[in-house]
């Protein structure tokens, strides 16, 4: 008979290679806190329904404490022939207890128990990465109250367009993490649901009292279907799907500290401990922890794939495949989680070149738009003002020079509506004070909405 401690029906020994290469526990050591967790739970109920004596169950729980001691003090040795972490908290435990240890898996599969240790592991993660995408709100915010008028090139196409707040700009992605965060919120409402004493699939013949494991556990639901509880990975999807989207936003402000710091923009500083150099070029300064956190989106939309396709066509209800989940799973907490960390330090460290970027709006027709709108105001209608607007650009860009650089009477021979007044309708402040339409760029806007987020992350 083998060894295992599935052994009964099995004659021979397991091949050495299938050992290792059916063994999770190199990554799933990891959910050892909550696995002792449920089983305790597991355990309380279980003496409650006289399943077994409290007698029995107290003894259990004090050798689960040593066993957890001992995990965290590495005093348990790791090892592929107990595959994973639920066989090896049991193996431990029938050292400190002896026989009783075998009573602990009663009305209990593994099938449960691991949807069980992955959601409370991964509630626990998703309100650590909800208060890390605060902290980098923060971040945002405080370096956009810091830089309340400075006014930089707004870009579409990556062509200048029209001037706006830098504040404005970053709110933008204030915003964006909001949305995140949000999301991550109701991932949550979705993995809080408690799997165990659903058993292997079909449910159990003992008289569990699955709700009391419930508020022992903290969860909000039970699992409703036996079948569902033990083979739906859902929320590990939804989990990585988020992180995904919340890494995307990450990488484009990442693709634009990187431009933004380049001497072709020269719009920031990204403070020396958050740089490195070359060990060739002695000039060079690399935003590393920018690019970094922009090459590491792909792992992390790598992971998405790898949990999808893992999940694609399973039938119901455990398949071992679904022990594929958790490599992505905590390679993706731990990508996000470091990445919020990083940028949240890096933030405050970032020097804002405020002349460069007034410069740069000096340069490109930023005001076309508005001069298209002066002639709007004085009753021009705007398909008309956008063409007379467009040769002024025309005439400006034959002249190498800025629309505000044309004389009244080059302007005027293109309108007679111009005036001297023009002037101040075009320059650069009067451009970005006007955009006072909700959620536009204009000063009082942007205050306002800098304002907002400060209450909003107080409470
Ligand atoms: N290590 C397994 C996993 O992560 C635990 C469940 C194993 N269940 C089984 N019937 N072999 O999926």
């Amino acid at each position: 008979m083998s060894e295992k401690l599935w052994g009964g029906r099995f004659s021979e020994d397991t091949d050495a290679l299938v050992e290792k290469f059916n063994a999770s526990i190199d990554v799933d050591k990891r959910l050892y806190a909550s696995d002792i967790e449920g089983s305790m739970a597991h355990l309380k109920m279980m003496a409650k329904q006289q399943i077994i004596t409290l007698d029995e169950a107290d003894q259990l729980m004090a050798g689960l404490e040593r066993v957890k001691a001992k995990i965290e003090n590495n005093e348990i040795q790791f090892c592929h022939q107990l595959e994973d972490i639920h066989m090896h908290v049991e193996d431990a435990l029938g050292r400190e207890c002896g026989d009783l240890a075998k009573k602990l898996h009663t009305g209990r599969s593994r099938n449960d128990q691991v949807a069980l240790d992955i959601r409370i592991f991964l509630k626990k993660e998703t309100r650590q990465i909800m208060n890390l995408i605060t902290g980098f709100q923060e971040a945002l915010v405080d370096l956009a109250g810091a830089h309340l008028d400075v006014v930089m090139p707004g870009y579409t196409h990556l062509q200048r367009a029209q001037p706006v707040l830098f504040a404005h700009h970053l709110m933008a992605y204030y915003e964006m993490l909001k949305r995140d965060k949000a999301r991550f919120a109701d991932a949550y409402k979705r993995m809080d649901a408690m799997p165990l004493g659903t058993a292997a699939l079909a449910g159990t013949t003992y008289p569990l009292d699955r709700e009391f494991t419930r508020q022992i556990l903290g969860f909000e639901h039970l699992c409703e279907n036996s079948m569902d509880a033990v083979s739906d990975r859902d929320f590990v999807m939804e989990f990585i799907s988020d992180a995904g989207i919340c890494m995307i936003h990450l990488s484009r402000l990442s693709e634009e500290l990187i431009l933004w710091s380049s001497s072709e923009f020269g719009f920031i500083t990204i403070s020396d401990a958050f740089t490195t150099g070359s060990s060739i070029m002695p000039q060079k300064k690399n935003p590393d922890v920018a690019e970094l956190v922009r090459g590491k989106t792909g792992r992390v939309v790598g992971n998405l794939v790898s949990i999808l396709t893992t999940m694609k066509s399973l039938p119901m209800a455990y398949n071992k495949d679904m022990q594929e989940d958790k490599e992505p799973l905590f390679d993706t907490v731990d990508t996000l989680s470091i990445c919020l960390e990083v940028y949240t330090r890096m933030l405050p460290h970032i020097q804002v070149h405020t002349d460069r970027m007034r410069a740069a709006c000096g340069q490109g027709f930023l005001n076309a738009t508005d001069f298209a709108d002066y002639l709007v105001n004085k009753g021009m209608p705007f398909r008309q003002a956008h063409a007379v607007a467009g040769r002024a650009v025309a005439l400006a860009i034959a002249a190498e020079k800025e629309l505000d650089d044309l004389t009244i009477e080059q302007l005027k021979g293109l309108s007679d509506l111009v005036t001297e007044d023009v002037y101040d309708f075009i320059c650069l402040d009067q451009v970005v004070a006007r955009r006072i339409s909700a959620g536009g760029t204009g000063f009082d806007n942007v205050r306002a909405a800098v304002e907002k987020a400060q209450k909003e992350l107080i409470s």
